[in-house]
Protein backbone atom coordinates (compact mmCIF):
# COMPACT_ATOMS: atom_id res chain seq x y z
CA UNK A 1 0.00 0.00 0.00
CA UNK A 2 2.90 2.15 0.08
CA UNK A 3 2.55 3.39 3.67
CA UNK A 4 5.58 4.74 4.97
CA UNK A 5 7.14 4.29 8.16
CA UNK A 6 9.96 5.22 10.54
CA UNK A 7 11.02 4.29 13.85
CA UNK A 8 11.97 6.43 16.46
CA UNK A 9 14.11 4.40 20.00
CA UNK A 10 13.83 5.48 23.10
CA UNK A 11 16.57 4.22 25.80
CA UNK A 12 14.62 1.31 28.11
CA UNK A 13 13.60 1.59 31.89
CA UNK A 14 11.41 4.49 33.45
CA UNK A 15 13.91 6.92 33.34
CA UNK A 16 13.29 7.80 29.74
CA UNK A 17 9.29 8.44 30.75
CA UNK A 18 10.06 12.02 31.25
CA UNK A 19 9.51 15.51 29.03
CA UNK A 20 12.50 15.40 27.49
CA UNK A 21 11.90 12.42 26.00
CA UNK A 22 8.69 13.29 24.86
CA UNK A 23 9.79 16.35 23.29
CA UNK A 24 12.92 14.58 21.31
CA UNK A 25 9.89 12.87 20.26
CA UNK A 26 8.35 15.46 18.84
CA UNK A 27 11.35 17.38 17.62
CA UNK A 28 11.89 13.44 15.09
CA UNK A 29 8.13 13.60 14.44
CA UNK A 30 8.33 17.46 12.81
CA UNK A 31 11.76 16.33 11.33
CA UNK A 32 10.05 13.73 9.59
CA UNK A 33 7.02 15.24 8.80
CA UNK A 34 4.38 13.90 10.21
CA UNK A 35 1.39 15.30 10.43
CA UNK A 36 -2.39 15.16 11.10
CA UNK A 37 -2.48 11.55 8.53
CA UNK A 38 0.05 9.98 10.05
CA UNK A 39 -0.23 7.73 13.50
CA UNK A 40 1.74 6.18 16.20
CA UNK A 41 2.48 2.57 16.94
CA UNK A 42 3.58 1.85 20.48
CA UNK A 43 5.79 -1.24 20.52
CA UNK A 44 7.05 -2.04 23.82
CA UNK A 45 6.60 -2.25 27.15
CA UNK A 46 4.36 0.48 29.70
CA UNK A 47 7.32 2.94 29.04
CA UNK A 48 6.95 3.03 25.57
CA UNK A 49 3.01 2.69 25.69
CA UNK A 50 2.76 5.65 28.14
CA UNK A 51 5.02 7.75 26.44
CA UNK A 52 3.65 7.33 22.82
CA UNK A 53 -0.07 7.52 23.73
CA UNK A 54 1.14 10.88 25.43
CA UNK A 55 2.70 12.34 22.69
CA UNK A 56 0.13 11.25 19.96
CA UNK A 57 -2.81 12.87 22.64
CA UNK A 58 -1.05 16.09 22.59
CA UNK A 59 0.66 16.20 18.88
CA UNK A 60 -0.38 18.61 16.29
CA UNK A 61 -3.84 18.64 18.58
CA UNK A 62 -3.95 14.21 18.87
CA UNK A 63 -2.74 11.71 16.26
CA UNK A 64 -4.17 8.49 16.13
CA UNK A 65 -2.06 5.88 17.78
CA UNK A 66 -1.97 1.96 18.55
CA UNK A 67 -0.81 -0.21 21.33
CA UNK A 68 1.54 -3.64 20.71
CA UNK A 69 2.68 -4.18 24.22
CA UNK A 70 6.08 -6.69 24.61
CA UNK A 71 5.88 -6.82 28.05
CA UNK A 72 3.22 -9.33 30.22
CA UNK A 73 2.77 -5.93 32.38
CA UNK A 74 1.76 -4.08 29.56
CA UNK A 75 -0.64 -6.60 27.57
CA UNK A 76 -2.76 -7.35 30.59
CA UNK A 77 -2.72 -3.69 31.83
CA UNK A 78 -1.14 -0.35 30.45
CA UNK A 79 -1.52 -1.30 27.15
CA UNK A 80 -5.61 -1.21 27.57
CA UNK A 81 -7.53 1.51 29.25
CA UNK A 82 -5.91 5.08 27.64
CA UNK A 83 -4.01 6.60 30.49
CA UNK A 84 -0.82 7.92 29.13
CA UNK A 85 1.70 10.17 31.21
CA UNK A 86 5.24 10.81 32.04
CA UNK A 87 6.99 11.37 34.68
CA UNK A 88 8.14 14.87 36.83
CA UNK A 89 10.23 14.92 39.39
CA UNK A 90 7.83 15.78 41.45
CA UNK A 91 6.53 12.40 40.84
CA UNK A 92 5.61 9.70 38.22
CA UNK A 93 2.39 10.43 36.02
CA UNK A 94 1.52 13.61 37.10
CA UNK A 95 1.41 14.68 33.40
CA UNK A 96 -0.93 12.37 31.09
CA UNK A 97 -4.17 11.99 29.49
CA UNK A 98 -6.62 10.05 28.84
CA UNK A 99 -6.59 8.92 25.46
CA UNK A 100 -7.67 5.57 23.63
CA UNK A 101 -5.76 3.71 21.15
CA UNK A 102 -7.43 2.56 17.95
CA UNK A 103 -6.42 -0.86 18.74
CA UNK A 104 -4.51 -2.95 20.97
CA UNK A 105 -2.66 -5.72 19.44
CA UNK A 106 -1.08 -8.53 21.61
CA UNK A 107 0.92 -11.41 20.18
CA UNK A 108 2.22 -13.66 23.16
CA UNK A 109 5.70 -14.77 21.38
CA UNK A 110 6.70 -11.30 22.53
CA UNK A 111 7.15 -13.12 25.74
CA UNK A 112 9.85 -15.62 24.83
CA UNK A 113 12.16 -12.53 25.12
CA UNK A 114 10.97 -11.39 28.74
CA UNK A 115 13.10 -11.77 31.43
CA UNK A 116 11.74 -14.07 34.37
CA UNK A 117 11.66 -11.92 36.65
CA UNK A 118 9.34 -9.71 34.83
CA UNK A 119 7.42 -12.16 33.25
CA UNK A 120 6.17 -12.75 36.84
CA UNK A 121 5.71 -9.14 37.91
CA UNK A 122 2.82 -9.13 35.03
CA UNK A 123 1.64 -12.47 36.42
CA UNK A 124 0.40 -10.31 39.84
CA UNK A 125 -1.77 -8.02 37.62
CA UNK A 126 -3.44 -11.39 36.07
CA UNK A 127 -3.97 -12.78 40.01
CA UNK A 128 -5.47 -8.80 40.38
CA UNK A 129 -8.17 -9.63 38.03
CA UNK A 130 -9.18 -12.91 38.90
CA UNK A 131 -9.38 -11.18 42.65
CA UNK A 132 -11.46 -7.59 41.51
CA UNK A 133 -13.48 -9.78 39.07
CA UNK A 134 -13.45 -13.08 38.00
CA UNK A 135 -13.09 -15.97 40.44
CA UNK A 136 -12.99 -18.84 37.70
CA UNK A 137 -9.71 -17.06 36.33
CA UNK A 138 -8.32 -17.17 40.10
CA UNK A 139 -9.17 -20.55 40.78
CA UNK A 140 -7.90 -21.86 37.28
CA UNK A 141 -4.44 -20.18 38.30
CA UNK A 142 -4.20 -21.86 41.59
CA UNK A 143 -4.44 -24.71 39.73
CA UNK A 144 -2.09 -24.32 37.11
CA UNK A 145 0.23 -21.78 39.09
CA UNK A 146 3.45 -24.89 38.87
CA UNK A 147 3.27 -25.01 35.15
CA UNK A 148 2.45 -21.45 34.82
CA UNK A 149 5.99 -20.69 36.74
CA UNK A 150 7.83 -23.25 34.84
CA UNK A 151 6.29 -23.38 31.64
CA UNK A 152 8.15 -22.70 28.52
CA UNK A 153 6.84 -22.08 24.88
CA UNK A 154 5.88 -25.73 23.74
CA UNK A 155 7.60 -27.52 26.55
CA UNK A 156 6.88 -31.70 26.65
CA UNK A 157 5.54 -30.71 30.64
CA UNK A 158 3.11 -28.33 29.60
CA UNK A 159 2.07 -28.16 25.85
CA UNK A 160 -0.65 -26.05 25.85
CA UNK A 161 1.30 -23.11 27.78
CA UNK A 162 1.38 -20.84 24.70
CA UNK A 163 -2.85 -21.27 24.55
CA UNK A 164 -3.35 -21.29 28.34
CA UNK A 165 -0.93 -17.88 28.57
CA UNK A 166 -3.01 -16.39 25.83
CA UNK A 167 -6.46 -16.72 27.09
CA UNK A 168 -5.21 -15.48 30.39
CA UNK A 169 -3.85 -12.33 28.85
CA UNK A 170 -7.13 -12.08 26.81
CA UNK A 171 -9.22 -12.45 29.71
CA UNK A 172 -7.11 -9.96 31.40
CA UNK A 173 -7.69 -7.74 28.77
CA UNK A 174 -11.34 -8.05 28.28
CA UNK A 175 -11.76 -7.77 32.29
CA UNK A 176 -9.93 -4.31 31.78
CA UNK A 177 -11.83 -2.95 28.62
CA UNK A 178 -15.29 -3.78 30.60
CA UNK A 179 -14.45 -1.59 33.55
CA UNK A 180 -12.75 0.82 31.24
CA UNK A 181 -15.88 0.56 29.44
CA UNK A 182 -18.06 1.87 31.92
CA UNK A 183 -15.73 4.45 33.82
CA UNK A 184 -12.61 5.99 31.03
CA UNK A 185 -12.06 8.52 33.26
CA UNK A 186 -11.68 6.42 36.91
CA UNK A 187 -14.64 8.51 38.39
CA UNK A 188 -15.45 5.51 40.08
CA UNK A 189 -15.81 1.56 39.01
CA UNK A 190 -12.29 2.18 37.35
CA UNK A 191 -10.78 2.26 41.16
CA UNK A 192 -11.45 -1.26 41.72
CA UNK A 193 -8.02 -1.73 38.92
CA UNK A 194 -5.97 -0.28 41.64
CA UNK A 195 -6.62 -3.16 43.78
CA UNK A 196 -3.03 -3.18 45.81
CA UNK A 197 -1.83 -0.55 44.58
CA UNK A 198 -2.73 1.90 47.40
CA UNK A 199 0.01 0.19 49.49
CA UNK A 200 1.76 -0.73 46.65
CA UNK A 201 2.40 2.83 45.10
CA UNK A 202 3.32 3.70 48.53
CA UNK A 203 6.17 0.78 48.94
CA UNK A 204 7.71 1.17 45.65
CA UNK A 205 7.81 4.72 45.98
CA UNK A 206 9.78 4.46 49.72
CA UNK A 207 12.39 1.90 48.09
CA UNK A 208 13.45 4.27 45.55
CA UNK A 209 11.79 2.21 42.71
CA UNK A 210 14.16 -0.75 43.47
CA UNK A 211 11.22 -2.82 43.98
CA UNK A 212 9.26 -3.07 40.64
CA UNK A 213 5.94 -1.68 39.99
CA UNK A 214 4.39 -5.86 39.53
CA UNK A 215 6.12 -6.66 42.64
CA UNK A 216 4.90 -3.51 44.82
CA UNK A 217 1.55 -4.63 43.57
CA UNK A 218 2.36 -7.88 44.77
CA UNK A 219 3.18 -7.10 47.71
CA UNK A 220 0.17 -4.37 47.72
CA UNK A 221 -2.49 -7.43 46.83
CA UNK A 222 -1.49 -9.07 50.01
CA UNK A 223 -1.55 -6.26 52.33
CA UNK A 224 -5.19 -5.32 50.89
CA UNK A 225 -6.32 -9.21 51.64
CA UNK A 226 -5.17 -8.84 54.81
CA UNK A 227 -6.53 -5.59 55.76
CA UNK A 228 -10.05 -6.89 54.11
CA UNK A 229 -9.80 -9.42 56.42
CA UNK A 230 -8.87 -7.01 59.15
CA UNK A 231 -11.83 -5.24 58.50
CA UNK A 232 -13.66 -8.14 58.86
CA UNK A 233 -15.31 -7.77 55.17
CA UNK A 234 -13.19 -11.08 53.95
CA UNK A 235 -12.67 -14.38 55.48
CA UNK A 236 -9.49 -15.73 56.28
CA UNK A 237 -9.88 -18.53 53.71
CA UNK A 238 -10.28 -16.31 50.64
CA UNK A 239 -7.47 -14.35 52.56
CA UNK A 240 -4.93 -17.17 52.49
CA UNK A 241 -5.68 -18.43 49.09
CA UNK A 242 -4.97 -15.23 47.44
CA UNK A 243 -1.31 -14.94 49.96
CA UNK A 244 -1.14 -19.19 48.50
CA UNK A 245 -1.26 -18.07 45.10
CA UNK A 246 0.81 -15.28 45.30
CA UNK A 247 3.60 -17.41 47.10
CA UNK A 248 3.24 -19.80 45.01
CA UNK A 249 3.97 -17.89 41.76
CA UNK A 250 6.94 -16.79 43.64
CA UNK A 251 5.96 -13.28 44.37
CA UNK A 252 7.20 -11.13 46.94
CA UNK A 253 4.64 -10.84 49.93
CA UNK A 254 6.80 -8.90 52.20
CA UNK A 255 7.27 -5.91 52.81
CA UNK A 256 11.38 -5.70 52.64
CA UNK A 257 13.83 -4.10 55.62
CA UNK A 258 14.60 -1.00 55.54
CA UNK A 259 10.96 0.47 54.70
CA UNK A 260 9.42 2.12 57.68
CA UNK A 261 5.67 1.70 58.51
CA UNK A 262 5.56 5.69 59.01
CA UNK A 263 7.16 6.51 55.44
CA UNK A 264 4.89 3.90 53.79
CA UNK A 265 1.75 5.82 55.63
CA UNK A 266 2.66 9.53 54.53
CA UNK A 267 3.21 8.50 50.96
CA UNK A 268 -0.07 6.87 51.13
CA UNK A 269 -1.65 9.92 52.72
CA UNK A 270 0.36 12.30 49.88
CA UNK A 271 -0.89 9.54 47.09
CA UNK A 272 -3.45 11.45 44.52
CA UNK A 273 -5.91 9.12 44.65
CA UNK A 274 -6.41 11.01 48.12
CA UNK A 275 -9.86 12.78 49.04
CA UNK A 276 -10.76 14.56 51.57
CA UNK A 277 -8.28 13.42 54.09
CA UNK A 278 -9.23 9.88 53.79
CA UNK A 279 -7.39 7.36 52.02
CA UNK A 280 -9.68 5.58 49.81
CA UNK A 281 -8.81 1.38 49.57
CA UNK A 282 -9.90 -1.01 47.47
CA UNK A 283 -10.85 -3.80 49.48
CA UNK A 284 -13.04 -7.83 48.94
CA UNK A 285 -15.77 -8.99 50.01
CA UNK A 286 -14.70 -12.02 48.80
CA UNK A 287 -12.96 -13.58 45.37
CA UNK A 288 -14.62 -11.72 43.02
CA UNK A 289 -16.46 -8.84 44.70
CA UNK A 290 -14.16 -5.67 45.41
CA UNK A 291 -15.43 -2.26 46.89
CA UNK A 292 -14.00 1.00 47.39
CA UNK A 293 -13.57 1.99 51.22
CA UNK A 294 -12.23 5.81 52.37
CA UNK A 295 -13.66 4.38 55.99
CA UNK A 296 -9.96 2.63 57.11
CA UNK A 297 -8.69 3.75 60.52
CA UNK A 298 -5.37 4.59 60.60
CA UNK A 299 -4.57 2.37 63.79
CA UNK A 300 -5.90 -0.69 61.21
CA UNK A 301 -3.32 0.30 58.62
CA UNK A 302 -0.62 0.97 60.69
CA UNK A 303 -1.20 -2.57 62.02
CA UNK A 304 -1.47 -4.39 58.44
CA UNK A 305 2.12 -3.14 57.42
CA UNK A 306 3.42 -3.88 60.71
CA UNK A 307 2.38 -7.08 59.85
CA UNK A 308 3.60 -7.24 56.48
CA UNK A 309 6.98 -7.10 57.38
N1 LIG B 1 -3.69 0.56 35.88
C1 LIG B 1 -4.95 0.99 36.33
C2 LIG B 1 -5.77 1.67 35.29
O1 LIG B 1 -5.43 1.68 34.13
O2 LIG B 1 -6.78 2.24 35.63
Amino acid sequence: MGIRMDTIEIPAGESSKMIHTALAIVERLIALEADRKSALIALGGGVVGDITGFVASIYMRSIPYIQMPTSLLAMVDSSIGGKTGIDIQEGKNLLGTFYQPKGVYIDIDFLKTLPEREFRTGIAEIIKYGVIDDPELFHSMEKEAAELLNGSFGSPEFPDYPEYLERLVSRSGRIKKGIVEIDETERGLRRILNFGHTFGHAIEAESQYSISHGEAVSIGIVAATLLSEKMKYLSAEDRSRIAALIGAMGLPDRIPDGITTEGILSRMKRDKKKENDAIHFVLIKKIGTPFISSGVPEEIVRETIEEMK
